[in-house]
């Protein structure tokens, strides 16, 4: 916000809203769906809930598990943004996905 109210054209008021939606989307709900699935783990798995009340499972291991297991982004998307690029050795054309 700081660098679109300073006026000297670093950001631009669609730019501004391009990173705000980025950041909802990335951020925000990336790690609520990691909540909701990681809630939904414990509630189908009484013993892992245990074990981790217990301690015998840190909670760090737990989430990273979590995320691996019932990740919130199951799939991406990328998009080239240059001329002549190559993924091993195979031509990636500008703008494809
Ligand atoms: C459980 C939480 C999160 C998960 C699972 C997650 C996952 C991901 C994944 C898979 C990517 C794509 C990486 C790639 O293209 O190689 C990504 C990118 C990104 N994430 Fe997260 N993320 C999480 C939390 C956050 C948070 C809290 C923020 C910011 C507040 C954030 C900001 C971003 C941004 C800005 C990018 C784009 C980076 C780039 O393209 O240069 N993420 N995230």
């Amino acid at each position: 916000m700081a660098a679109r109210d300073a006026d000297d054209g670093r950001l631009s008021d669609e730019e501004l809203l391009a990173n705000l939606i980025l950041l909802l989307v990335a951020g925000f709900e990336t790690t609520t769906d990691l909540l909701g699935n990681g809630l939904a783990i414990l509630l189908d798995r009484p013993d892992l809930t245990a074990a981790l009340r217990s301690g015998r499972i840190t909670t760090a291991a737990f989430v990273e598990e979590a995320l691996r297991y019932e990740s919130p982004v199951q799939l991406t998307t990328r998009e080239a943004r240059i001329d002549g690029l190559l993924v091993e050795d195979v031509p990636v054309p500008p703008a494809a996905t």
